[in-house]
């Protein structure tokens, strides 16, 4: 893992404005081979953290991984990423959800237009979006197989809720992994914005890495290609940003906001 640190004043002010950053440094192929192998284990898992795309026995995504597979709970704790989020967060961070969308082939179905923070804020109770996704590229990404899309700046505009949302949560879980998110920004609503803000695609080889705040608006839409599209996620909380008493599975919300430690090295 490659590291050429641009001056962490300069990281923040960009990620500040933009509610995006590219990660300094790039997973090499040994990293992401272990990465890819780990992942194939757990979806054949019959398990509640792996789900299937809607009335398809296609494997959406897989969750939580960092609890029970050990190249994943390395991962959460190598010192380039852990640096990373500390230095942004300002302060120590443990892993809130840790999840792998897998975007098959012909059969990944797309995200729609939403912002992370409502389902966090609304859902468990998440005070202050004082967390950052990191999203590690696990095959090559491409226009074609469906990535990960986001409306720059928008994290500056709180939580979206255009039309006022007069619905009652559901509070099922599900409808926060599926296709049929239950918390949306309108089609409408994301184009006018992008129609200000411009969208930035997430294009790049298998083995980037990308930071983006929990407040961006973002979508990706159906692969329709030959290539699968796998897609890890990690996401870090600060320890005095813990919501209190999140209902949803452990699985997506993690209890434990013990401080990470590091692992030595930078290798899986
Ligand atoms: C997400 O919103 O969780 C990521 C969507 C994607 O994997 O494209
Ligand atoms: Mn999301």
């Amino acid at each position: 893992m490659p590291v050429a640190t641009p001056p962490f004043h300069d990281v923040k002010v960009r990620y500040g404005r933009e509610g995006w950053f590219p990660m300094p440094f790039t997973f090499g192929t040994a990293e992401i081979t272990k990465m890819r192998e780990s992942i194939e284990v757990i979806s054949a898992q019959n398990r509640p953290e792996v789900v299937f795309e809607e009335n398809s026995t296609a494997v959406r995504a897989v969750h939580g991984c960092h609890d029970y597979d050990a190249v994943c709970h390395r991962l959460v704790r190598l010192p380039a990423l852990l640096d990373f989020a500390e230095r942004l967060l300002g302060g120590p961070v443990y892993v809130y959800q840790f999840k792998v969308n897998m975007k098959q082939a012909r059969e990944g179905s797309a995200w729609p237009w939403h912002q992370d923070w409502a389902f966090w804020h609304k859902e468990d109770g998440m005070a202050s979006p004082e967390a950052v996704n990191i999203a590690i590229f696990l095959d090559d990404v491409t226009e074609e197989n469906g990535p990960l899309q986001v409306i720059p700046g928008t994290h500056h505009l709180g939580l979206i809720d255009p039309e006022g949302d007069k619905r009652e949560p559901t509070h099922d879980w599900r409808q926060h992994v599926s296709a049929a998110l239950e918390y949306t920004v309108p089609d409408d609503f994301a184009a006018s914005l992008a129609g200000t803000h411009g969208t930035q695609r997430f294009i790049g080889v298998a083995g980037t890495a990308v930071a983006f705040h929990p407040a961006l608006v973002h979508s990706s839409s159906n692969n329709l290609s030959e290539h699968r599209r796998r897609m890890l996620l990690i996401t870090y909380n600060r320890v005095s940003n813990a919501p209190a008493n999140p209902a949803r599975p452990e699985f997506l919300v993690s209890r434990d906001s013990t401080p990470l430690v590091r692992v030595e090295g930078d290798h899986l």
